[in-house]
């Protein structure tokens, strides 16, 4: 029983709401067959649930269950009793591994769709024994189907759907401690877990349907983490002021650029001015000041002390700091290049600089302590000396090897537990974390994570990320809180990726297509009119799909 509803209830609609949207995925296929791999915890109840329905419906249908019927308690017990007494054929596997991969290879290859209900939410690290077996006997089945399908052999269509969660994909981190169902989409009741939402869980999820199983929101845990969603944005987005003027906008002073790196000063002004800023100021090596000012005519350039090598020279922090009008905020690093007097002129902005700033690319590798130097001190150690209290709102914006360097640790391990990297980020270094990549996370020093659903393989390569940096500098100078205007740029630079990709495909776009087409994005999310439909519309292009509550069928 979950806040008065009973169990069974609630297994029943998830069953049902799975059915739904599986159903629509055997549109044409009448007589599919549906092969259910059920563990023995509820989720295998869930799928035994589905089992029933749709042997109700005439499709063919078997249950691999993983155990013994007389395994299974509660309601799952209950679930499989009622698919048995409806003629639901039910095969007993030994779930210690005893079943030859040859069994299940066997059972597999008269499936059409195949229903994965072995783990949900209580999987507990790696699969074990006949769990992980019959997970890679479904990936070598999906595997088969996609090879037959691209050499034209029938039968090629084989389709995988998860319960709840692929099973043996973690519920908290999206990490994979094992074998890991791979689904071509996943179900999942009453909310959507933070691991289903992580970039490296993708290739896993498929996309995510979520159902409403009409639990209240007081039966879930405090959420820490939180999905960044269209009409989030848009209320967060400053409105259209009428009586706006160039002073209004904010002024926004992108540090950037070295000899050979001048695109990255560009690129990132590019940003800061679609991203709306009023007046962007471009400080730059002296030499790189002619170049800077004739790609970007709307920005207007400071130049900077520079060593011999074209990069900021001893100086170049105070040159910053003298200037007048002072910004509302600083983009600083990208294309600034390695070197002790870089690292100086990162830290002394960074501690001495009241402006909001976004930190970035050189700008984080000075703050890690590499300055490209044998003999500097390691990152982590030199970090936490020169970490907060700032004295202004601090955004850094590091990919996954930017943060290792931070963290003190590897990329790998970054990837593994995306949510508690981003944490660890923002707490220890007293700002707003936006660990970058597929669905970037932007975590608050509280703890508080946000996920952004937006984005695009298009946005992998050069230069993206200078863009990124000068358009939350613009929605900093804007007037937005740190958070906001980290997970409001990310969400537009995001989209704006998808956007691009439309037109160029995931190959081909430029760093330099982004600023445009951020402004677009903008300009569409920023219209009037019913955006209810809309805004659905848009997250189900990033693969999250909010189902209608419809009739929850008790
Ligand atoms: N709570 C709700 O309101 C609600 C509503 C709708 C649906 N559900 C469904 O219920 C699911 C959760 O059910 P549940 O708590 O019973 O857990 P479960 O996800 O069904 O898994 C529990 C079972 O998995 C086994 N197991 C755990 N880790 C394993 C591993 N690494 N390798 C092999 N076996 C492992 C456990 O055996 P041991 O005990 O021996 O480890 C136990 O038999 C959800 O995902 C969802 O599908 C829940």
């Amino acid at each position: 029983m979950e806040m008065g509803t009973p169990g069974m209830t609630l297994m029943e609609r998830a069953g049902a709401g799975a059915w739904r949207v599986i159903r629509r995925y055997l549109r044409g296929r009448p007589s599919a067959r549906v092969v259910v791999l059920a563990g023995r915890g509820n989720n295998g109840g869930d799928g035994l649930v589905v089992a029933r329905l749709a042997h109700a419906e005439g499709y063919p249908v078997a249950t691999l269950l993983l155990g013994r019927p007389g395994d299974l308690r509660g309601d799952a017990a209950e679930a499989c009793r009622r698919a048995r007494e409806a003629g639901v054929e039910i095969v007993p596997l030994d779930p210690d591994g005893g079943t030859p991969a040859e069994i299940l290879d066997l059972h597999l290859e008269q499936a059409d769709l195949v229903v994965d209900a072995l783990l949900g939410t209580g999987g507990r690290g790696a699969p074990r024994g006949g769990f992980a077996e019959a997970i890679q006997a479904v990936n070598r089945w999906r595997e088969r189907r996609r090879e037959r399908q691209h050499t034209g052999q029938p039968p090629g269509w084989g389709v995988v759907a998860a319960l709840d969660l692929p099973s043996g994909l973690d519920p908290d981190t999206g990490r994979a401690a094992g074998a890991v169902i791979a689904a071509d989409f996943t179900v999942t009741f009453g909310a959507l877990k933070t691991g289903l939402l992580m970039g490296p869980a993708l290739r896993f999820t498929g996309a995510v349907h979520l159902i409403d199983i009409g639990l209240p929101a007081e039966a879930f845990p405090e959420p820490d983490a939180f999905l960044v969603t269209p009409a989030l944005v848009r209320s967060d987005l400053p409105p259209a002021d009428p009586d706006a003027h160039k002073g209004s906008r904010g002024r926004v002073l992108v540090a950037a650029g070295s000899r050979g790196m001048s695109g990255a000063a560009i690129l990132a002004a590019r940003g800061a001015l679609r991203g709306g800023a009023g007046l962007v100021f471009a400080a730059v090596p002296a030499g790189e000041r002619p170049v800077v000012a004739s790609a970007v005519p709307e920005a207007l350039t400071i130049p900077l002390p520079e060593d011999e090598a074209g990069r900021p020279g001893p100086g170049a922090a105070e040159a910053i700091l003298a200037w007048s009008p002072a910004p509302d905020a600083v983009v600083l690093g990208p294309g600034l290049g390695r070197s002790p007097a870089v690292t100086a002129a990162v830290l002394e902005l960074m501690g001495r600089c009241p402006a909001p700033m976004v930190v970035d690319a050189d700008g984080l590798n000075a703050l890690a302590g590499s300055d490209g130097e044998p003999d500097a001190p390691a990152g982590a150690a030199r970090g936490t000396q020169a970490a907060a209290p700032w004295p202004g709102p601090r955004v850094l914006t590091p990919h996954p090897g930017e943060a290792a360097r931070l963290l003190g640790t590897t990329t790998g391990a970054v990837q593994q537990d995306r949510p508690a990297a981003a944490r660890e980020l923002a707490r220890r270094w007293g700002a707003v974390a936006v660990l970058k990549g597929a669905r970037t996370l932007v975590a608050e020093p509280s703890g508080r994570l946000w996920i952004i659903p937006t984005g695009s393989p298009a946005l992998a390569t050069g230069g993206t990320g200078d863009v990124l940096a000068g358009l939350i500098g613009a929605l900093l100078a804007g007037g937005m809180a740190a958070p906001a205007a980290a997970r409001t740029g990310a969400f537009l630079h995001g989209w704006a990726g998808q956007r691009l990709a439309r037109r160029w495909g995931t190959h081909g776009a430029l760093a330099g297509d982004v600023p445009a087409a951020v402004a677009r994005a903008r300009a569409l999310l920023a219209r009037g009119g019913a955006r209810e439909a809309a805004d659905r519309r848009m997250l189900e292009s990033c693969g999250i799909i909010l189902e209608d509550a419809g009739d929850l069928g008790d």
